[in-house]
This record gives structure tokens, C-alpha cells and sequence, in this order.
């Protein structure tokens, strides 16, 4: 055992999460987000972040997803954090370990303005990859403005599956008459309906509600990356911003549920799960990260 730290409901260790994981047991856990190493090749001071090439690096994470899969909660999600050194090769294992039925996007989180690189576009996202236990029944809290909007509920074109007849009102939709199909399942009309948010508009379904769409295009000013790469940072070089982990912590998990990190680094999704209100498991190889953010938690207090 490598327990490191524990405060109420929140534990570090400090070991491979290969091994923390193992210890684990089946679906303790509601979210995990995970800041991968993106594989650069870069040696830092107490880790390298050299996998070799991308086909091994896949080897390295598939036990670590696997398990990670088998810790997860049946309504539980995961985000995988990397960028254009690995993405397509996780995305693949992921679909491979997960099920492709259950990823549910492809997060685009700016990270920088222009650094003015000449003889390429210069690389300003970072992408975060979302899967599901189980697409049928998973935790999505939407974000609600003041003022109401209003949402098509249908998209064009036909599609098999997708543009049955529904009744609203004792009145029938029929989506395929029009050549369109449904955006949402009958159950989430069913909800809606329940919540007296749909209303039709020429013979089609639209949505009424408060509810604030949200993207997977992340570039406020608030994603952006704060840390300066001219100061050592002061206690880890490449913390993610709070406004990421406060997006993902709040919209896929409950207050009280147990959230995870097995690259914790600086403790970002520590920091930001313990001041939501959630209880964590977090890991890192290294002391300086877990000493890091246990003096970050402790200053929560
Ligand atoms: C990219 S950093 C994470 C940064 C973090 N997201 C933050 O906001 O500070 C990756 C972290 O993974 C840790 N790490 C590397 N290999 C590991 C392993 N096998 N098990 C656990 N942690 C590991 C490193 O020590 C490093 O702190």
C-alpha cells in the first residue's frame, strides 16, 4: 500500500497507477479524468515522458484503461486528455477497450494564442477524449442560463433508426416524411415532454428550456493554459486550468460521488473535485506531485 495522503474523503497514493488500479475494486469509481503523458520525449526532472513510438505507447496504456474500465461505476465516464502526438492511437484503443458505441466526443481545449511557429500551422488545442461505461445510462448534468432558448430537436436527412414516428399531443411526428431524423431518444423526449419543453413549430419538434448548449470547442479565456514557460511554475510545470476540470466534474458527476486521477500531477482535478464537493482517489509516481497537492488541499481548508 502507498497510501501518501487522506483527508475526509479524498486519498492520494504515490506508486505506478498500474498498481493502485489493480488494488481497486470493481466500479468504486464515478469519473475519471486523466492528463496522460502525451509521449513528447521530453525527460523532466522526475519522470520521462518517452513511450516509444505510439504502437507502444498503446501497449503501456491498454492494461491501465482496462482497468480503468473495471473501476468505473455502470453509469461512470472518462476523460482522456492528450494531444496530437497520441490521440488517434487512444481514441482507437479506447473504442477497442470501451466499446465505439460508447464514445461520446472529441473535446477540442485550446491551450495557447499563436506562438508564431513559421513552416506549420502552430498546434493550439489539446484534445480530451469522452467515452462512457454505458451509453444507455450515464451522468450528463446540462447547464442552464436565465433565459430561455430554443433548440431544434431534429436534423436533416433521413436515417435509419433514427427518424421513427413519435406522438406528441395524441398528434404523430413524422420525421421521415419530412427527410429528417430525430436528434434525441424517445426517452429523452420523453423527459422533455414530461418537463413541458416541447413544443412544435410547422410540424416540427423544437425544445424550450434554459438549458445553455455547451460545445466541444473549449477557447475561453478561462481554458486557456496560465502557467508561464519562462518561470518555473510553483509547484508543477504544466498545471490544466480549473475552468476544465470545474466543466467536466460538474456536468458528469454528482456532489458526493468519487472522482480519480491516476496522472494527478499538480492536483488540478484534486483541487477542483474537493472544493465541488466530490470524494477522490488520486495518483502519482512521484512525491513532489503528491506533496504538491496535498499542500494545495490542505489550503483548501
Ligand atoms: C502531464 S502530468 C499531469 C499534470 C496535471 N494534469 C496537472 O494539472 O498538474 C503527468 C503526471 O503523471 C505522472 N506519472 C507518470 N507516469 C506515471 C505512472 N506510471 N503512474 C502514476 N503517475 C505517473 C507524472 O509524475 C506527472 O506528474
Amino acid at each position: 500500500m502507498s497510501l501518501y495522503y487522506q483527508d475526509g474523503g479524498i486519498k492520494i497514493y504515490q506508486e505506478d497507477n498500474i498498481e493502485l488500479l489493480r488494488r481497486l475494486p470493481d466500479r468504486s469509481i464515478n469519473l475519471i479524468y486523466c492528463d496522460i503523458l502525451y509521449n513528447t520525449g521530453k525527460v523532466f526532472d522526475d519522470y520521462s515522458d518517452n513511450l516509444g513510438s505510439p504502437k507502444e505507447a498503446m501497449e503501456w496504456y491498454r492494461p491501465r484503461f482496462e482497468e480503468m474500465k473495471r473501476v468505473l461505476a455502470d453509469n461512470g465516464s472518462i476523460f482522456i486528455h492528450c494531444n496530437w502526438r497520441l490521440d488517434s492511437y487512444m481514441r482507437i484503443l479506447m473504442d477497442e477497450i470501451f466499446g465505439e458505441r460508447n464514445f461520446r466526443n472529441r473535446i477540442y481545449r485550446k491551450h495557447s494564442a499563436e506562438r508564431g511557429f513559421y513552416a506549420n500551422f502552430d498546434s493550439q488545442v489539446d484534445i480530451i477524449l469522452y467515452y462512457v461505461k454505458d451509453s444507455g445510462n450515464f451522468v450528463f448534468k446540462e447547464q442552464h442560463g436565465t433565459s430561455p432558448r430554443v433548440v431544434p430537436l431534429f436534423e436533416n436527412g433521413y436515417l435509419e433508426g433514427r427518424s421513427e414516428i413519435r406522438i406528441f399531443n395524441g398528434e404523430e411526428i413524422n420525421l421521415e416524411k419530412r427527410n429528417k431524423h430525430w436528434l434525441i431518444s424517445q426517452k429523452q423526449f420523453d423527459d422533455m415532454v414530461k418537463k413541458n419543453q416541447v413544443q412544435i413549430i410547422n410540424g416540427l419538434p423544437y425544445r424550450f428550456s434554459t438549458v445553455v448548449p455547451v460545445g466541444n470547442l473549449w477557447y475561453e479565456d478561462c481554458m486557456l493554459d496560465d502557467y508561464t514557460r519562462t518561470d518555473v511554475a510553483e509547484v508543477y510545470d504544466t498545471p490544466k486550468p480549473d475552468a476544465v476540470l470545474e466543466r467536466i466534474i460538474s456536468t458528469c458527476s454528482n456532489e458526493g460521488d468519487t472522482v480519480a486521477d491516476f496522472f494527478m500531477g499538480g492536483g488540478t482535478t484534486a483541487v477542483v473535485a474537493k472544493r465541488l464537493g466530490r470524494k477522490g482517489v488520486f495518483c502519482d509516481i512521484n512525491r513532489k506531485a503528491c506533496c504538491a497537492t496535498m499542500k494545495k488541499l490542505e489550503n483548501l481548508k
